[in-house]
This record gives structure tokens, C-alpha cells and sequence, in this order.
């Protein structure tokens, strides 16, 4: 195998040496079992195939500088996946099972965890399926449970470069009671013709605005949206966004730093008031935003204009880059290390 040239990933799929499985069946989940095989078969019926039965997470694991591996909040990612299940009628994968799982893999893939310093993590993606077959619409008896990982970089090829993104309403990736708050892979098939014309366009990501009035800021592509207010960090509070995870970090850090944090709706005009604005998430860590164009209005909201992130989020992204990397110390238990 040729060295992995680190610093130039993509965030895209990579080829590792295992992935680890774990299927439910009779109404219990069985033993582990470990494969070198990048495919699954299943049944042509199976409901992930028909009806959308599919969950998956998304998390990474860092190289610290004292050279220890660090998976971030992977308890909550376990539980995210149990609302995921519950949402779509899928069987749960308990959180111990799901964090077994997770660190097996990632022991058994060890030499694919980027070195520290090089700017790229090894994510982890866990994958929840209705495997067993219905024709009818219902939920399936049978389920496959796994996790394969792969190195990656950024998920916006700039990094920690401000993005451009664009505000669309032609779309919508999740309805108000729909599901949106969990992470199932139908809502990104949604998202799809909004984010490629975004790119055709020329933007990094779009961001969705509330489906019931378009009042409202949703999120951006497959991150939260934070905007920097003064000392304030406000982000959208909506039934059809996902419970951003890195969101929830940052808005401990926030507060710790002396921050007011207001989780609240975000009218699009008040674009116009904010200092600094972001997009969060596993992949897109922080990714400053310099401009958000907003494609039926015309009107152009810019920030960042030095072509640099704002002073606060790049306080931010730095506190959460050192929790994760062992730099500063882990006060809420949020770190697991893979020993
Ligand atoms: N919103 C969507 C739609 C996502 O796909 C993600 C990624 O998981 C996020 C937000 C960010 O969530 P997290 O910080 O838990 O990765
Ligand atoms: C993540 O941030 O982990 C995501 O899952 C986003 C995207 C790759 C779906």
C-alpha cells in the first residue's frame, strides 16, 4: 500500500481493513462478527431497500499530541442512534453494544487514525438496517447492525476557511413533524438537489430555512447553524433539525467562555445582526461562513471581511480542536480513549 498522503484527504469513503458487524434476529441482537468485505447481501425485499428502515451516525476519532486516540461524545452518538430507531421502527442498539462495536472497529483499523497534526481524523460511520423482507409497509423483524471507519479531511474543502452557502426555499430536507430530528437517510436523499445546485452554483452547502413558514433558519446542509451576536451564541431551535451533537459541545463552551447561549428560532432577517456566523457538525467541525446569498431575495449577508473566521468561532473551533486532541483537559467526560 502507498503512504497515506494525510493533509490531502477528502472527506470521502476509504478503503480499511475490517469493518464489524452484529445482526438482530428472534428479537435479540447475536455475536460480532468481523469482515474484511466491503459489501453487504441481503434480501431484495429488505425495508432499508423499500421504505427507508436506515439509520447511520457519524463521529471521529483524533490523535492527540501525547500520541493517544480520542473518540468524541460517542455515548451520544449511541443515543442519538436509539432515537433514530425508535423514529423509523428499527430495533435499538443498545449504547454499550453500540460503543463496543465502535471501538472494535476502530482497534482493528488503527494504523488508518491520521497522525496528530496533519489535519485529518479517522471517522466513523455506525449503520443501522431493516434487513428482514416485508412488502407490505411495515417494519421489519430482522436487522444488521455495523460500523466501518475510514480516514478523512475536511468535509468543506476549504477547512477552516470562511465558506459560502446559500439560503433556499424551493426545498425542504424534513417536514415540522416529519424526521428530521433524527438521522435517517431518507432526509438526505431530500437534501440532495438543494446541496448540488448550491455547488453548481458555487457554494459550499445551502441552508434550509423551517418548512411550515420559511421564516426561519434550519440548518445548513448536513451541519447546525450558529450565528455570534456580541457575547451571544444563538442557534436555531426547530423539530426538524438534527441534534447537532458538536452544537451541543460548543454551546457548553460558549457558556464556559462567559457566553450567553440562546437556542431559539432565527428569523432570516436577523442575518443582518450577526458578527459572526457557522455552520457545526462531526464532518464540517466549524466552518466559518463569509457569505450566505439568499437565492430568491438576492440579498447578500457577508461577514468575516478579512477573508479570516471571526475571533469567537475561531476561539470555539480551537477549545473543541483541543478537547479533542488531549490539548486542553476533558472536564465533562465527553472523551473516550482507545486503548
Ligand atoms: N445536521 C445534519 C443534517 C447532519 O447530518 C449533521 C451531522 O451529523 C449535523 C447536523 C451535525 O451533527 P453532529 O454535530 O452530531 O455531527
Ligand atoms: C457528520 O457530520 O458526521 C455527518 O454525518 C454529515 C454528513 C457526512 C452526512
Amino acid at each position: 500500500m502507498n503512504p497515506i498522503e494525510w493533509k490531502n484527504l477528502p472527506f470521502g469513503y476509504f478503503k480499511t481493513d475490517y469493518n464489524v458487524r452484529c445482526y438482530f434476529k428472534d428479537g435479540k441482537w447475536g455475536a460480532l462478527e468481523i469482515s474484511d468485505s466491503e459489501t453487504i447481501t441481503m434480501h431484495m425485499a429488505a425495508t432499508c431497500l423499500h421504505y427507508g428502515q436506515e439509520a447511520f451516525e457519524g463521529m471521529k476519532a483524533f490523535t492527540g499530541a501525547d500520541g493517544k486516540i480520542r473518540i468524541f461524545r460517542m455515548e451520544e452518538n449511541a443515543k442519538r442512534m436509539i432515537r433514530s430507531a425508535q423514529g423509523v421502527m428499527m430495533a435499538e442498539v443498545p449504547v454499550d453494544l453500540f460503543c463496543e462495536i465502535v471501538l472494535k472497529t476502530v482497534k482493528l483499523n488503527l494504523k488508518y487514525v491520521p497522525p496528530y497534526g496533519e489535519g485529518a481524523s479517522l471517522y466513523i460511520r455506525p449503520l443501522l438496517i431493516g434487513t428482514g423482507a416485508q412488502v407490505g409497509v411495515k417494519a421489519a423483524k430482522e436487522y444488521m447492525f455495523m460500523v466501518f471507519v475510514g480516514p478523512v479531511g475536511p468535509y468543506f474543502k476549504e477547512g477552516f476557511s470562511p465558506v459560502k452557502m446559500q439560503i433556499v426555499r424551493d426545498y425542504d430536507r424534513a417536514a415540522p413533524l416529519g424526521t428530521g430530528h433524527i438521522k435517517v437517510g431518507g432526509n438526505y436523499a431530500a437534501s440532495l438537489k438543494a446541496g448540488e445546485r448550491a455547488h453548481q452554483d458555487g457554494y459550499a452547502s445551502c441552508i434550509f430555512l423551517d418548512a411550515r413558514e420559511k421564516k426561519y433558519i434550519d440548518e445548513a446542509g448536513p451541519a447546525n447553524f450558529f450565528g455570534i451576536k456580541g457575547n451571544t451564541y444563538v442557534t436555531p431551535d426547530s423539530s426538524s433539525i438534527l441534534p447537532s451533537i458538536t452544537n451541543m459541545s460548543l454551546r457548553v463552551l460558549a457558556e464556559e467562555m462567559g457566553m450567553k447561549v440562546e437556542r431559539r428560532h432565527v428569523p432570516v432577517e436577523e442575518l443582518s445582526d450577526f458578527e459572526e456566523v457557522g455552520a457545526c457538525g462531526t464532518a464540517a467541525v466549524i466552518s466559518p461562513i463569509c457569505q450566505i446569498h439568499d437565492r430568491d431575495t438576492g440579498k447578500v449577508y457577508n461577514y468575516c471581511k478579512d477573508g479570516k473566521a471571526g475571533p469567537v468561532s475561531t476561539k470555539l473551533y480551537l477549545k473543541l480542536k483541543g478537547i479533542q486532541e488531549g490539548l486542553e483537559p476533558d472536564t465533562h467526560g465527553w472523551i473516550t480513549i482507545v486503548d
